[in-house]
């Protein structure tokens, strides 16, 4: 696509004059496709200069670290430090349960972790970075920040993406953000002439924050809500793998609800969590439709689940577009 190769070429000039010939960067991978492109095209841009980190948050899905780990060095050589900075996040959102709480705490972390990185970094090469690579897409941007004249004002702003807005205002670090001015589809294309994998691009997006934006209203560090959610994540989106149906769906996960409901297990009452299963067709993420799934294929997941993931008694199943809902359920 001649497009997307003049988008390509042309943020490669602006992210060379921008960065001069010897400032380091410092680019935070999610395993996202997002950041991998960013990271993937600041890297033609600048080489070695660039310095990716992924970092464990405590709120990954089912082996996510081990998973992207693998592929940043097996299939995309991108030269990656990981951190584990589980406890560090985890303690900070003890007895949080508001949801734009618990986006500001993550991004604060992050950022925290960033500046961390940048120190470590600058001991290395005797240099301080100066940027950080951003995956920031144009639908965050509008959700976050609405144009002007377009009759929205902050107020209306529907949630903070942990990537836009939320930065502390002490930050150190300038922002390049590459793919600002692009939609999912265009991101995707530009990483197939990138050469990232075909099935690395079409992962599903995972936001920022994380499963804390999947257990609504709830602490997240509450019993083993985290890791219910994970099991019961794992088994639904490797059941849609096993069922050839990954590809057509845009973005499908497990939320869990952090309330006690009643059950029948054995001959036992129970009390456990329900999990709600959400998949959703899209263009890019502004709108979506839900996505509608064979009986057999839900009763299949809903007995795998229960039969499988203790603490979990009740499936329940999304059927609403966006808008009025939005993807995560906070
Ligand atoms: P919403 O919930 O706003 O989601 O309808 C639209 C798309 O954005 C993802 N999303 C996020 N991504 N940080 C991110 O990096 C966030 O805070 C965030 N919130 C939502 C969501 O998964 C969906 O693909």
């Amino acid at each position: 696509d001649w497009k997307i190769q003049d988008v390509l070429d042309e943020e490669i000039k602006n992210i060379k004059s921008m960065v001069g010939t010897d400032e380091h960067v410092i680019c935070a991978l999610s395993g996202g496709v997002d950041s991998t492109v960013a990271a993937t095209l600041v890297h033609n841009a600048i080489g070695d200069r660039l310095h990716c980190v992924f970092v464990d948050n405590g709120l990954l899905r089912y082996k996510e670290k081990e998973r992207v780990m693998s592929t940043f060095n097996s299939d995309l050589h991108l030269p990656v430090t990981c951190i584990d900075a589980s406890e560090q996040f985890l303690s900070k959102l003890k007895g949080v349960k508001d949801p734009e709480m618990k986006r500001k705490i993550v991004g604060k972390e992050f950022i925290a972790v960033f500046d961390e990185f940048a120190h470590m970094l600058e001991q290395q090469t005797g240099k301080r970075p100066e940027y950080l690579v951003q995956g920031t897409l144009y639908p965050d941007v509008i959700e976050s920040c609405p144009p002007p004249g377009s009759g929205m004002t902050h107020s209306h702003t529907i949630k903070s993406h942990h990537n836009v807005g939320g930065l502390p205002e002490d930050m150190k670090l300038k922002l390049i953000e590459p793919l600002k001015l692009l939609f999912k589809d265009e991101v995707r294309k530009l990483g197939s002439i990138l050469n990232i994998p075909e099935s690395f691009l079409k992962r599903h997006p995972f936001p920022g924050p994380g499963l804390a934006v999947r257990i609504p209203s709830g602490d997240v560090t509450e019993g083993n809500a985290l890791e219910v959610l994970r099991q019961a994540d794992e088994i639904y989106v490797q059941a849609i793998r096993d069922a050839g149906l990954y590809d057509t769906i845009w973005q499908a996960f497990a939320v869990l609800l952090p309330v006690e409901t009643v059950g029948v297990q054995g001959d036992q009452r129970t009390y456990g969590y329900p999990v709600i299963l959400k998949a959703i067709t899209s263009e890019d993420g502004m709108t979506a439709d839900w996505y509608y799934f064979e009986r057999k294929f839900l009763a299949d997941v809903s007995n795998r689940i229960c039969n499988n993931v203790r603490g979990v008694n009740r499936v329940c199943l999304e059927i609403t577009s966006k808008p009025p809902a939005t993807v995560e359920w906070e």
